[in-house]
């Protein structure tokens, strides 16, 4: 798929995003080496730190599916800026793909792109742990 068109499915994915607390939905595509794309979307709880992001949704779907490495992401939310993925999820998607790219949307259909390693430069990893 190329940007856009995960940008639009992203966009679709945001649709299921249950959001009470900050009415800001999310939603991220993620496409992986064979093509396959996964959704995910933000889920909130009363309990705030409980809440997940869309693209932690997606990932975690992907690797409970049996899908370790991806190609992108394609994050949208409806704002003016572009929807960039927070440190947790830079953080979460570094332990998978490092080189992925990054596509961070907004509700104008702009979109910024770059890798996750230009985002997050020098991320903790499971080398540190050796
Ligand atoms: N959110 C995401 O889903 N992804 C991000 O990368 C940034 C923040 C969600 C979490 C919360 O439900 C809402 O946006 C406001 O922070």
């Amino acid at each position: 798929m190329n940007e856009m068109e995960l940008i639009a499915v992203a966009r679709l994915a945001a649709e299921n995003a249950y959001v009470p607390y900050s009415n800001f939905p999310v939603g991220a595509a993620l496409e992986c080496p064979d093509g396959k794309v996964f959704t995910g979307c933000n889920v909130e709880n009363a309990a705030y730190g409980s809440t997940i992001c869309a693209e932690r949704t997606a990932m975690c779907k992907a690797v409970s599916e049996g899908y370790r490495k991806f190609k992108k992401i394609a994050i949208w939310g409806n704002c003016d800026d572009y929807c960039f993925p927070c440190g947790a999820c830079r953080q979460f998607m570094s332990e998978f793909s490092y080189d992925m790219q990054v596509i961070s949307a907004n509700s104008k259909g702009e979109y910024h792109s770059r890798s996750l390693k230009e985002l997050m430069p020098f991320a903790f990893n499971t080398e540190n742990l050796k």
